[in-house]
């Protein structure tokens, strides 16, 4: 009899391993069989054979429930890999709470930026994360072979575009002066100014350090009008600063070069920290330097169609770490990117 039960307990077992309604094994006939068959058995041996048949229906039993719980937590697993599980749950795994989400640290500081230059009257644009040569380079007065090139390399696509041109990752927000002149030059013969503010997305091809990051944010600015100076740049500048670090500033210029300003120079902050003492965060010179700017180049208002003749610009380019890394005391821009939780968390 317990022959039987072993012969029937191994042709179940081989059965159940391909078997996809695991449960059905449970209903099967041999099973079924097994039990019917106790009415037959004499009386002496009934207990030991009827022990037998239960406890191989409860193995089929724990082998199925072993492989449900299997495919469930499989499943989880092909639902959403990349879920936000808290580790130090009581019960594993449990998803974090929406309400632990807070916003970056880089689209606040960005907003707060966006709403001091709107309060000025910029009105705001958005970059793309992908542009041409075009208007990477030669609507920017960077001409085929212009050795300044060099100083913006960055990442491109093995695609190229119809005049056999690679796509290019900007590694500037400048990409977007060209179209924005175009964009707004009927502000100017409407007698209003062209003021457009640009936060967004760059990347560079970069050697890695607490100071440099391959993806990074920068916020352009751009200002067309008749008359419009190097004092109006200088003052605007300032004034943002000012606002943004809420406290009195020194700023002080020099003259740099950007093919697409003329004359250009380079912004410096006065080290907040150290009261212009010499510090780490300032590399020991008392000053931070911020950004580029410069009077927009004529060549480079002609491309967009506007007289410079007629019209000035000033325009800037500044990157956003830096000044959120100045204003919060944080120590490497990499952070930025890095998804750290624990860092992340500090800007709720
Ligand atoms: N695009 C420059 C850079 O990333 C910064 C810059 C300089 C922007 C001068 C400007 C400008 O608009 O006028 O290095």
């Amino acid at each position: 009899m317990t022959d039987n039960i072993a012969e029937v307990a191994k042709k179940l077992k081989s059965q159940l391993a391909v078997l996809k309604d695991k449960r059905a094994i449970l209903r099967s006939p041999e099973l079924r069989d097994l039990y019917s068959k106790i009415k037959d058995i004499p009386a002496d041996q009934k207990r030991a054979y009827g022990q037998a048949v239960n406890a191989l229906k409860q193995e089929l039993e724990t082998i199925i429930e072993t492989h449900e719980a299997q495919a469930a937590s499989d499943s989880v697993k092909v639902l959403d890999v990349t879920a936000p599980f808290d580790t130090n749950a009581k019960s594993w795994p449990q998803l974090l709470t929406a309400d632990l989400g807070s916003k970056h640290p880089l689209m606040s500081e960005l907003e707060k930026i966006s709403d001091i230059f709107y309060r000025m009257g910029f009105t705001v644009a958005e970059s793309r994360q992908l542009d041409d040569d075009y208007h990477m380079f030669t609507s920017l007065n960077f001409p085929e072979g212009h050795p300044a090139r060099d100083d913006y390399d960055t990442f491109m696509t093995v695609e190229t575009d119809k005049h056999g041109k690679k796509f290019i990752a900007p590694a500037h927000t400048s990409t977007m002066q060209n179209r924005l002149l175009k964009k707004y030059k009927s502000n100017l013969a409407a007698g209003k100014p062209i003021a457009v503010l640009v936060p967004d997305r760059v990347f560079r091809n970069e050697d890695l350090d607490a100071r440099h990051e391959h993806t990074f944010y920068q916020f352009e600015g751009i200002y067309v009008d008749k008359g419009a100076n190097a004092g109006h740049l200088m003052a605007t500048l300032k004034t943002f600063l000012q606002e943004y670090f809420q406290q009195e500033l020194e700023v002080k210029t020099q003259p740099f070069y950007f093919p697409f300003t003329e004359p250009s120079f380079e912004f410096a902050l006065s080290c907040p920290f150290c009261k212009k003492q010499g510090c780490s965060i300032c590399s020991y010179t008392g000053w931070i330097e911020l950004l580029g700017c410069g009077m927009i180049h004529p060549n480079v208002l002609k491309m967009a169609g506007i007289d410079p003749t007629v019209y000035t610009g000033f325009a800037w380019g500044s990157g956003v770490e830096r000044l959120v890394m100045v204003k919060n005391d944080i120590e490497d821009v990499r952070y930025f990117e890095s998804g750290k939780l624990d860092f992340l968390r500090q800007f709720k």
